[in-house]
């Protein structure tokens, strides 16, 4: 073995040994308990039929956009397609990235120079860490949803400085108390970037929109691959914005753009929330139907959460990959979340509802998460 087969074997053996070894699954046909389609967007024939019609007959090129956006793939459609969805979420205007990924990295490698400081949440996403890392500017965290920690941080920051935070986290589904922490962040001349990645869909135009704050945050973050069901997203924020990122962000210059049958299926995505009342109804009702099925249990508390996203800490690896074998077992599809993804002692299981789980499912869960362990 060379010796870069020699290093790739002993990161794999060592990934082994501590318990965390990725495998990719082709789904096995289970509930679904862990999806990010919230509204069943992802799976819906209706959705599908709007936009085979919306492209049927489009004299534009369907299969690829045929470079990027600033050659050959830019089309009066992607950019009016911008103005809607900016107009939806009640910002001036938004750029649309290929991915959640590649807009987390492209703002803020680009946006941060050296000498500024972002200050970002523990459990910010990696998408976000990633683009911070980057960016040569100052890098903080606050402790998860603290203000008293972020006033800390603010003290120390230097250069402009940006405040970011998710508006539903991803691993455990709380929100962040986002009015006093935009209060700090004004009161420091900061600026504040939320992700609403999880937020929409529950909140159709995000908890930013739905709190009346849309103008008082310098960047959104929407992606178009969880509630809307579709792929990509889309940074909300200023027209001076917009145009920085097509300068300066390099995963938004340097990539293909995305191909028509993608831009239609985000705009009939859009169009499906805006009449999705009874869908949301649904999903919240199930929400409640699962927080009010669980017995409370010392042992395996739940994490306080009003979204889609439901964790209940099990405290350790063996007892959250156990939880989750039995659950699988009765067919229901519930992935454990292991440390190092989470700290040491919060491994938990993370539960996704849906809009179209059955009153059946959620309640077969909540039976095998209640008698978990008591037959030992
Ligand atoms: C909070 C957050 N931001 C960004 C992303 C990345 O989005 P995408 O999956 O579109 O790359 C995700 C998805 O995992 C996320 O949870």
């Amino acid at each position: 073995m060379n010796t870069a087969d020699n290093f790739i074997k002993s990161k794999l053996d060592d990934r082994r040994t501590a318990g965390n070894y990725r495998t990719l699954k082709a789904g096995a046909g289970l509930i679904d308990f862990c999806s990010n389609d919230y509204l069943g967007f992802a799976r819906s024939a209706k959705l599908a039929a709007k936009v085979a019609v919306e492209i049927l007959d489009c004299p534009l090129p369907l299969n690829g956009s045929t470079g990027s956006r600033l050659i050959s793939g830019n089309l009066n459609y992607t950019e009016e397609l911008e103005q809607q969805i900016a107009a939806f979420h009640q910002s001036e205007a938004g750029l649309l990235f290929n991915s959640g990924y590649d807009a987390n990295v492209g703002l803020f490698s680009s946006i941060p120079q050296k000498g500024d400081t972002i200050i970002h949440d523990e459990l910010i996403h990696a998408s976000i860490i990633d683009g911070a890392r980057l960016s040569h500017a100052n890098r903080y965290t606050f402790r998860h949803n603290d203000p008293d920690s972020l006033e800390a941080k603010l003290k120390q920051a230097k250069g402009i400085c940006y405040v970011v935070i998710e508006s539903v986290y991803s691993m455990d589904g709380d929100s962040p108390p986002i009015t006093a922490l935009l209060k700090l962040t004004e009161q420091y001349g900061a600026h504040l970037i939320v992700d609403e990645a999880h937020a929409v869909g529950l909140y159709p135009a995000g908890l930013v929109a739905t709190m009346g704050l849309a103008d008082k945050i310098f960047a959104r973050i929407v992606t178009f691959g969880k509630a809307l069901g579709c792929h990509g997203a889309i940074v909300l924020g200023s027209n001076k914005l917009r145009e920085y990122l097509i300068n300066f962000a390099r995963s938004f210059i340097y990539t293909t753009a995305a191909p028509l049958h993608q831009l239609a299926a985000v705009k009939m995505a859009y169009g499906l929330l805006s009449e999705s009342k009874e869908s949301i109804a649904a999903l919240k009702f199930n929400i409640n139907l699962f927080k009010q099925g669980l017995d409370v249990n010392q042992n395996q508390p739940l994490i306080a959460s009003d979204s889609a996203i439901q964790c209940i800490l099990l405290n350790s690896n063996d007892k959250a990959r156990e939880l989750s074998a039995s659950l699988q077992q009765q067919g229901l599809d519930v992935r454990a979340i292991l440390s190092p993804t989470v700290a040491k002692g919060a491994e938990r299981i993370r539960i996704c509802l849906h809009a179209y789980n059955t009153y059946e499912h959620i309640e077969k869960l909540t039976y095998v998460i209640n008698t978990f362990g008591h037959a030992k």
